[in-house]
């Protein structure tokens, strides 16, 4: 069954799958990777969105929730045969999903939001907090060449000359998916709260130190909790750079019909309204975005 989610500047095809598990993998402390057989998924996808995916038996939970792509697999032509998607166990459904296994059916609805830009910089700076590292494997992938999204395939016209990962999290046992952003071109910066790796403190430093050497025609793309996101605008506003923030928002529909996801957004007349992440993000621009501090 097919339904067509548009809006503003794009028009996307949003699809019902029931989708089998092909692989799943613990990637640090509570937090694993599952791998979906969905061909026709993994070819429409494109960094940046999101999938709801929710058990195909029962009602228990009965609401799908949204994951956001890790990678698209391929087969050894480099033909779409699903995606990858990486997860923290936090409640409900997360603690279900860690006991999914190989074989077992689920039900997914997407490709879902509109995904981060073809970057079209410089210097890209991903900055990932915590599980918001997911969209960035995709999204460095793409920028460095080393994989095309979308149908038809999106092109990255001028390749950034760096591409790199802040990640910071609580403490080196929750550091997810290191050993799939090594890879040739990335350039990855580690923070860790407790100091057990790379810098001692908060991802945001990193950023400043980064911007300090290399503002001129960068951008930033971040995911991660709101406190920190909130911390990486100012620090982009600050230096004058573009950065566009991925909403964590708790949904419940997923393609706009319950009003559950809604942010606020600046109007041209100075006001704000609200606007729905699930179909006009979840990727904004930092500057659009009233952030709960304001
Ligand atoms: C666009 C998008 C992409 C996402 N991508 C990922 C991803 O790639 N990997 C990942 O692990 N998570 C991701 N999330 C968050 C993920 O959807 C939630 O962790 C998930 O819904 C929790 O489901 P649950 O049934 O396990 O928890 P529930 O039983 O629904 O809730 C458990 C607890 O978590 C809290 N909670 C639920 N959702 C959120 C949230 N979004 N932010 C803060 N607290 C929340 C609840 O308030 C509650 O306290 C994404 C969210 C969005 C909107
Ligand atoms: S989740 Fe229902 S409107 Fe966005």
């Amino acid at each position: 069954m097919g339904t067509e989610t548009c809006f503003p500047g794009q028009c996307l095809q949003a699809r019902q799958h029931a989708a089998t598990v092909s692989g799943v993998r613990q990637l640090a402390r509570d937090t694993w990777a599952v791998k979906l057989d969905c061909p026709q998924l993994g070819q429409d996808i494109v960094p940046g969105q999101f999938f709801m995916i929710r058990p195909q038996q029962g009602s228990d939970p009965l609401l799908g929730r949204p994951f956001a792509l890790f990678d698209v697999c391929r087969d050894a032509g480099g033909r779409a045969i699903g995606v990858e998607f990486g997860f923290v166990r936090v409640g409900k459904l997360t603690s279900l999903m860690s006991g999914w296994r190989e074989g077992d059916v689920v039900s997914v609805w997407g490709p879902l939001g509109n995904g981060f830009p073809v970057p079209e910089c410089r210097h890209l700076i991903c900055v990932a907090g915590g599980i918001g590292q997911t969209p960035f494997l995709a999204v460095a992938r793409e920028a460095l060449g080393h994989g095309t999204y979308g149908n038809p395939p999106r092109s990255v016209i001028r390749r950034p000359e760096t591409t790199t990962l802040l990640y910071g999290v609580r403490s080196s046992s929750y550091l997810a998916g290191l050993e799939d952003f090594r890879m040739p071109g990335l350039e990855v910066s580690l923070a860790t709260d407790d100091g057990s790796a790379g810098h001692r403190g908060y991802v945001t430093s990193l950023l400043e130190q980064r911007l300090q050497s290399a503002a001129a025609d960068s951008h930033v793309y971040c995911c991660g909790p709101e406190p920190m996101m909130r911390a990486t605008a100012a620090v982009c506003e600050r230096f004058g750079v573009p950065c566009w923030l991925s909403l964590e928002t708790p949904m419940a529909c997923g393609f706009g019909a319950c009003f559950s996801c809604v942010t606020k957004v600046r109007q041209p007349d100075g006001g704000w309204d609200y606007r729905r992440t699930c179909i006009e993000g979840p990727v904004f621009r930092a500057e659009q975005l009233v952030l709960s501090e304001d």
